[in-house]
């Protein structure tokens, strides 16, 4: 099969990693991946924040669970509930991705950020690093303050969107591919 098309269905939201930090070198083809995407105008409306703190990956993910656990939905108060829930399952490198504001209303940075974030997880499993696209990360950009946004690299003028959590893969867990839907396709000739 071509590489590309095998890459991209080999890649998993990887939950467990080993605790080793990616290379250098790595990363950065990661991230530089997540550049080459496409965006509306060519706009390029996005910024990464590569962290590799623990302290302050812990941090993010401590009061993303705080907010999860007092929110109004159930499956939602029941995952941040889980014994030893962590949203980025200790995962040793995250980036965060973040939207430029006020773009003209006919721009959406967050499907142009969401190219490069889908670019950066096909890159990553290329490299047989495994990812988990992170949503719940929201909950804590929607409060965190000026101070946090900062802390977490977000520059003026941008908006946190989602993160990606990044790291080698435990060997020791497989992991089966979830069905595809059928009938999600309308070829019209
Ligand atoms: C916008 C978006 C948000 C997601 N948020 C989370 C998340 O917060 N936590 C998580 O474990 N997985 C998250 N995922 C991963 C999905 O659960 C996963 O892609 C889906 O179950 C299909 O599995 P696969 O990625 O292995 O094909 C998210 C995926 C997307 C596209």
């Amino acid at each position: 099969m071509n590489l590309v098309i095998e890459t991209i269905k080999n890649r998993r939201s990887i939950r467990r990693y080993l605790p080793l930090q990616i290379n250098d070198e790595e990363l950065s083809l990661i991230v530089e991946a997540g550049t080459w995407a496409p965006s509306g105008h060519n706009n390029q409306p996005w910024h990464f924040s590569v962290i590799q703190n623990k302290e302050l990956i812990d941090m993010i993910s401590d009061k993303t669970v705080a907010l999860m656990k007092k929110y109004s939905v159930e499956w939602i108060r029941k995952m941040g509930e889980k014994e030893g829930y962590h949203i980025y399952y200790h995962a040793p490198a995250i980036i965060v991705i973040s939207g430029k504001k006020n773009a003209d209303s006919l721009l959406k940075p967050i499907a142009d950020c969401s190219a490069a974030i889908e670019n950066m997880l096909i890159a990553a499993e290329s490299l047989n690093i495994g990812t988990c696209w992170i949503g719940f990360s929201g909950f804590f950009f929607a409060v965190a303050t000026p101070e946090e946004l900062k802390a977490i690299g977000v520059p003026e003028g941008y908006e946190a969107l989602y993160s990606i959590a990044l790291g080698y893969k435990d060997p020791a867990h497989k992991y089966g591919a979830p069905k595809r839907k059928e009938g999600v396709v309308t070829y019209i000739r």
